[in-house]
């Protein structure tokens, strides 16, 4: 597998930790022999090897300089390359794409995704913006080009909150989708059920790392929004669009709505609900105001969790974390793996 990154920041380098921690053991499960040959980052620069790059060189040149025009020249290095060349013309086959997500356009990943399905190369990303604005279009020009597209990390990042429905539940009807998908908003209520004031909880949120760049996104709902629409198009199968999820944050509580629920047994929790209603699926994000011993209300911190409402199994919940460098990385791992599995299923 020869892998390049279209944008290297936190999360592609943690991925590139665990390729590089983990080779001999990927080598003996699942014969997973990868090599990163090409990484282009606007903001860092480009190296490209058709060889290979060194991924202690790769790492060590980003942590002293921050910039890959410092990574050591040989015969075969090619600085320089933008996003769009270093995926048409090298010779990686798989494309992972980390870029700053944009979720309002979805670019420019949704062209690196283009460009790279065209091109007849795969991609994985944890990008939310293509997934949650072309999932349909996306997932069609992959299927034509047969290639395989990965976004595992989307919803939840490690918490494999898509491929549960698909794999382990698989055969089950799903007829309703609720969920704590938004980290920081959750974090936030907690810390302000403890006493903290809003702001205080933001600021804590944000200095924790899980909050987006503009945190407008959190605690408006927005993001939990995008996921929301992303578990409609790819679990559901619906052609939802975040105009159809009706969306309310968390900006109009306060500490003492919080307290008050508390002491009637309550909790506030922002949830993401999709409820199927014969073929279309109704849609929200808003704050609720949950029994204490809803499974969802004893959801605490920073964690997410999921409830799939199935007809043969049940509700079944899955509850871990919801970001973090490492865990968003290794759901690019998780698609890699798959991706590798379903090569070595065609050729057997
Ligand atoms: N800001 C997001 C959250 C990050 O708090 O959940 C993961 O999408």
């Amino acid at each position: 597998m020869k892998i390049a990154f279209i944008g290297f920041g936190g999360v592609g380098q943690a991925l590139v930790k665990l390729i590089r921690d983990r080779r001999q053991q990927l080598l003996k499960d699942f014969g997973m022999d990868s090599t990163v040959v090409a990484v282009s980052d606007v903001m860092k620069g480009s190296v490209y090897d058709p060889n290979g790059l060194n991924e202690d060189l790769l790492l060590e040149t980003l942590a002293t300089h921050n910039n890959l025009d410092y990574y050591p020249d040989t015969a075969t290095t090619v600085k320089g390359m933008d996003s769009i060349r270093t995926i048409k013309e090298t010779n990686a086959d798989m494309i992972v794409e980390v870029t700053f997500t944009d979720v309002k356009t979805g670019q420019p990943a949704i062209d690196h995704c283009k460009a790279a399905f065209e091109s007849h190369k795969s991609v994985v990303t944890t990008n939310k913006g293509p997934v949650a604005i072309a999932y349909q279009e996306l997932a069609g020009l992959a299927k034509k080009q047969d290639v395989f597209w990965g976004f595992e990390g989307t919803v939840m990042s490690g918490t494999p909150a898509l491929r549960l429905p698909f794999t382990t539940l698989a055969g089950n009807e799903i007829s309703e989708i609720s969920g704590i998908l938004n980290g920081t908003t959750n974090f936030m209520l907690t810390e302000m059920e403890k006493g903290l004031s809003y702001q205080e909880a933001l600021s804590l949120a944000q200095s924790k790392g899980y909050a987006e760049a503009d945190p407008t996104s959190d605690v408006e709902g927005y993001d939990a929004r995008y996921k929301a629409v992303i578990l409609a198009n790819v679990v559901l199968g619906t052609a939802l669009q975040a105009a159809d999820v009706t969306c309310e944050g968390i900006t109009q509580l306060t500490g003492e709505h919080l307290q008050e629920a508390i002491s009637n047994g309550q909790r506030w929790r922002l949830v993401a609900r999709l409820t199927k209603e014969g073929d279309s699926v109704k849609a929200s994000v808003k704050p609720e105001l949950l029994a204490k011993d809803d499974p969802l209300a004893n959801v605490s911190g920073a964690l997410n969790a999921i409830i799939y409402t199935c007809d043969l199994a049940g509700p079944i919940m899955l509850t871990g974390a919801g970001a973090g460098l490492m865990e968003t990385g290794y759901s690019l791992l998780i698609d890699l793996i798959h991706y590798q599995k379903q090569k070595v299923l065609i050729k057997r």
